[in-house]
């Protein structure tokens, strides 16, 4: 069996960016609630003049990874891709980035597993890896959601949090120290309707998309956010905890925790919980809002960049979110 670790990092922010006096402006909302309830000062939102889909600005994110990767974008076996703001219906916006990056005609997986998505998807490009059957992944989480969101007061407890944007990761054998030590995925479909957008789905809303009788409120995201933030805490600390008993360290020996940027409060009370230090958590959902299954990538891009994670050091990765679902990833950088 084979090791896998991360060789290259890359991110993608769209140009415009949304500070909360923008959003007070268009709803009945301040720059003091959305700070004080979420720790957020600004979202990027792709705007009309700068338009981006999820596919562009994954493939955005995908050059900054090869190029960091050091590798040929030729020697790429495979493509992962994480998103639940795909260019269209059908096919997936794996294969766009396929095109979009003109290599040969490798596979390419799509994962709509929202928030933990790219957790999902590295899971899968780490088993790939383990058992010899590719050499380098290009992973990819990358979500466009302010075209769906409701900017209207009555959308402003969910249109104030997300954002748009897009990282990416070449998962390549290892044949070094740098290695996923494991990586963990859970679910509770029970509570799949807490946090969802219904459609237009085939029996949400499509047919009556074409007769023009549909209920908007199927096309726009719900979700019910102390339930969320209640079952978020318990399920991070949970699932951290799994992945450092897994492979016999403690939280002192976590040089930096990325949790998905879903708001920061969360991230400071798993911080607390688990006693860690500022220092070993990063966070940057305060320029960035809550972008779905792009925010792990977005922010171990960042703080590669920033020299805040270096090569040898012990990372965990955490995600919840939709389905529920959640999951973390250990890795030695
Ligand atoms: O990434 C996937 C995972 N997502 C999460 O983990 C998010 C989890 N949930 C949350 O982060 C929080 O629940 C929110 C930030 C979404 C909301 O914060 P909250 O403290 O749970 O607020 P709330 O929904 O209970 O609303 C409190 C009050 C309400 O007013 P009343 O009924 O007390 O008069 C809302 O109408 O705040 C009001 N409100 C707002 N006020 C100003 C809701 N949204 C806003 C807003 N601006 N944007």
């Amino acid at each position: 069996m084979y090791n896998s670790q991360i060789i290259g990092l890359g991110h993608y922010l769209p140009q415009n960016s949304v500070s909360n006096d923008d959003l007070s402006k268009i709803m009945d909302t301040s720059d003091e609630w959305i700070q004080e309830r979420t720790g957020i000062l600004s979202r990027r939102w792709v705007d009309s003049e700068n338009k981006m889909s999820s596919s562009e600005m994954g493939y955005k994110a995908s050059l900054m990874a090869i190029k960091n990767a050091g590798i040929d974008k030729n020697e790429i076996d495979h493509i992962l891709f994480a998103t639940i703001s795909p260019d269209y219906y059908f096919p997936g916006n794996g294969v766009l980035v396929q095109d979009l990056l003109g290599v040969g005609t490798i596979g390419a997986t799509d994962i709509r597993n929202a928030c933990s998505g790219f957790i999902y998807a590295l899971s899968i490009a780490n088993a790939y890896i383990q058992t010899g059957l590719y050499k380098n992944i290009l992973v990819i989480g990358s979500e466009l959601q302010s075209p769906v969101l409701d900017k209207t007061t009555n959308g402003r407890d969910l249109s104030v949090i997300f954002g748009d944007g897009a990282g990416a990761a070449v998962i390549s054998r290892s044949d070094n120290q740098s290695k996923i030590y494991s990586t963990h995925l859970h679910s509770e479909g029970k509570n799949s309707l807490e946090l969802s957008m219904k459609g237009p789905s085939v029996i949400h809303g499509m047919t009556e998309l074409k007769t023009n009788t549909a209920n908007p409120q199927l096309f726009s995201p719900y979700m019910n956010g102390q339930m969320v933030f209640k079952n978020a805490i318990v399920r991070f600390e949970e699932v951290i905890k799994e992945a450092l008993n897994k492979n016999e360290f403690t939280i002192e020996d976590v040089n930096c925790l990325i949790p998905h940027q879903a708001n920061l409060r969360i991230s400071q009370f798993i911080q607390k919980k688990l006693g860690l230090k500022n220092e070993q958590v990063f966070n940057n959902i305060q320029k960035y809002g809550n972008t779905t299954g792009a925010s792990i990538p977005i922010a171990f891009s960042e703080a590669v960049e920033q020299k805040r994670i270096k090569r040898g050091d012990l990372v965990c990765l955490a995600a919840f979110g939709s389905g529920f679902t959640w999951g973390s990833a250990l890795l030695r950088y």
